[in-house]
């Protein structure tokens, strides 16, 4: 299965991670960054280059062949479909995602189907991301999410959403949303 190039989804991403990520590790120096569906890894190069450590560097991907190309250059990386098979005890201070996120169509070849399809309406695999994310957060914990006017029905139940960036390309809008999960609060005794 061939790798994603990086596209205009992509350099979105980096722009996000080269606004935020300096007052992120001002804050917290030991800083643990993972990025979902690392694909050709230009993500990790950007975290590594605005120096938080490479031994806080993680990542996964679906397809082997990513992978495969991410543990040669050096990076932390699992095969895994989401958090998978990553251990329940595993907290990050910093996921980030550029997922699947188109609505299935059959003229898209199968080879590339995996990195840009994300399921009937384009957010399934979004909505499962989401569903498991919140527990492999830290204390104070967040995510970085792109999405697409493409996408339909994207459940942001429990989080608090801000829109930092949106792009408009010669069809869509592509815009990359800071997540954080909302406290649940006990229920209290009458
Ligand atoms: C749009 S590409 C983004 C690649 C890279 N992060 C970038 O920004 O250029 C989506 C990536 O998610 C991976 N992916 C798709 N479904 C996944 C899943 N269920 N679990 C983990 N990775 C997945 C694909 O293999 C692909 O590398």
């Amino acid at each position: 299965m061939s790798i994603y190039s990086p596209a205009e989804d992509s350099y979105l991403m980096s722009k996000i991670l080269e606004n935020n990520l300096p007052e992120l590790i001002k804050q917290n120096p030991d800083l643990k960054f993972l990025e979902i569906g690392t694909g050709n890894g230009i993500h990790l190069q950007t975290a590594l280059d605005l120096r938080i450590k490479k031994e806080n560097i993680f990542s996964s991907d679906i397809n082997q062949e990513a992978v495969s190309h991410c543990k040669s250059l050096g990076f932390n990386c699992i095969h895994s479909d989401l958090f998978e098979n990553f251990k329940k005890e595993m907290k990050f201070s910093l996921i980030i995602f550029n997922p699947p996120y188109l609505p299935e169509d059959s003229k898209e070849p199968r080879d590339s189907r995996i990195a840009t399809t994300g399921g009937k309406k384009g957010s399934e695999t979004i909505n499962k991301f989401l569903e498991q994310a919140k527990n492999y957060l830290d204390k104070n914990g967040k995510i970085f999410l792109l999405t697409s006017s493409f996408t339909k029905g994207i459940n942001f139940k429990g989080y608090k959403k801000r829109l930092l960036e949106k792009k408009k390309l010669f069809f869509e809008e592509i815009c990359v949303w800071e997540l954080k999960p909302t406290p649940i609060t006990p229920p209290t005794c009458p």
